[in-house]
């Protein structure tokens, strides 16, 4: 068994399928969350993948105390992925203070706890909203960080900058950022994916839900951007691609291969894709008809932006494999699992 690798948020959408990798590369694993946007089942999904059950701890990580128990009870994390955070857009604007302390509180106290405990490397989950719109496409990560368009990319743009600060004054340990672009689809095993919490605010979700009939109509933000066939662009990466970048910064930085103290890289395909793109390529892989219309653009969005990987490529050794088809196919699996479960 390879080191002891602490997942924060582990119980969520990536955190889950990072587990899964983690394992899978013979690192044992313990996942902390407080189950406020996940559910317990999700750790019998990695057991079912995996074969083992990783250690669960249900608790908030805005509780020092409780984070401090928790690297009582579990000496020897050699890392950490930090995966627990609030993430939803649209509701940071409403409830700022909800995002600034549960995403901000939860890293400063790990930042706080991890030299006593040994711990020699943290992964953060980072995004690529911080880019805003960019200048430039595709974007690489000497772009310039924008000004934040929610309160939810603020507070990625700040933990940036909060672990910076805080390895740059001397933390005894390294530090990698993930910038992540629009992660999608499920395990193939379709034993975990994503659960979204009522109506879905991303595109994915919604198109999968469409097309089961739990909702009536898609829609489509606006054809008249400055895009070949007016829609927006994004980079949407298969979940399961993104999970094992996890697995080669956990890899860098344990083996100290860092050429930085702290590091960032784009995990993106390289590839821009249209909503009218994807909504076809749906239809195409799944043979459902998905029943859409254009409607006004939906305020914050930006036109396009997509990765140049190329750094995560050649420096991490990691590469996007997944086709569109066979990672919107992965989702649209999870979707009729849900509906056989009864779940949805
Ligand atoms: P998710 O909501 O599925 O997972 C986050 C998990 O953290 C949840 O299980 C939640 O219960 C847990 N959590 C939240 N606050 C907690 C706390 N105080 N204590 C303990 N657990 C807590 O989200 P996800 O899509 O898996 O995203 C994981 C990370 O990646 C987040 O930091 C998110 O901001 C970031 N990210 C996500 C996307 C995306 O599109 N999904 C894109 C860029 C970055
Ligand atoms: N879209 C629709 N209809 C929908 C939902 C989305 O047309 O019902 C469109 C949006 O307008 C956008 C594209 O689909 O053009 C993708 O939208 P998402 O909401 O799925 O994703 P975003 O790119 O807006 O944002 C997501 C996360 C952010 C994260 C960002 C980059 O929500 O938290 O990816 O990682 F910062």
């Amino acid at each position: 068994m390879k080191e002891k690798i602490l997942v924060t948020g582990g119980a969520g959408y990536i955190g889950s399928h990072t587990a899964v990798e983690l394992q899978n590369a013979g690192y044992e694993v313990v996942i902390l969350d407080n189950l406020s946007n996940s559910n317990i089942e999700v750790i019998d999904g990695i057991e079912r993948i995996t074969g083992i059950r990783p250690a669960f701890v249900e608790m908030d990580m805005q509780d020092k105390a409780k984070l401090q128990q928790l690297f009582e009870d579990h000496p020897n994390i050699k890392g950490v992925i930090n995966f627990a955070a609030s993430k939803a857009v649209g509701e940071s604007v409403k409830k700022p203070l909800l995002y600034y302390r549960n995403n901000l509180v939860t890293l400063m106290n790990l930042l706080d706890l991890m030299p006593q405990y040994g711990v020699e490397g943290l992964v953060f989950s980072s995004s690529c909203t911080v880019y805003g719109q960019p200048d430039r496409m595709p974007v690489d990560e000497t772009a310039p960080i924008k000004p934040a368009m929610s309160p939810y990319g603020n507070t990625k743009q700040i933990c940036e900058e909060i672990i910076t600060d805080t390895v740059h004054a001397g933390a005894p340990f390294r530090s990698i950022l993930l910038r992540y672009f629009n992660p999608v689809g499920a395990h193939p095993s379709a034993e975990i994916g994503e659960l979204p919490l009522g109506v879905p605010q991303n595109l994915l979700p919604y198109v999968t839900q469409t097309a089961i009939g739990i909702r009536e109509q898609l829609s489509v933000f606006g054809d008249d951007y400055d895009t070949p066939d007016g829609s927006c662009i994004r980079d949407y990466i298969y979940v399961v691609d993104l999970a094992k970048a996890h697995v080669k910064a956990i890899e860098r930085m344990l083996e100290k291969k860092n050429a930085e103290p702290v590091e960032v890289f784009n995990l993106g395909t390289g590839r821009g894709v249209s909503v009218l793109e994807l909504i076809k390529i749906f239809e195409e892989t799944t043979g459902v008809k998905l029943n859409y219309k254009i409607v006004g653009r939906r305020e914050g969005d930006i036109t396009q932006v997509w990765a140049n990987p190329e750094k995560a490529n050649r420096v991490l050794g990691w590469k996007a494999e997944a086709s569109l088809a066979d990672t919107l196919a992965s989702a649209w699996k999870w979707q009729l699992h849900l509906r056989e479960k009864g779940i949805m």
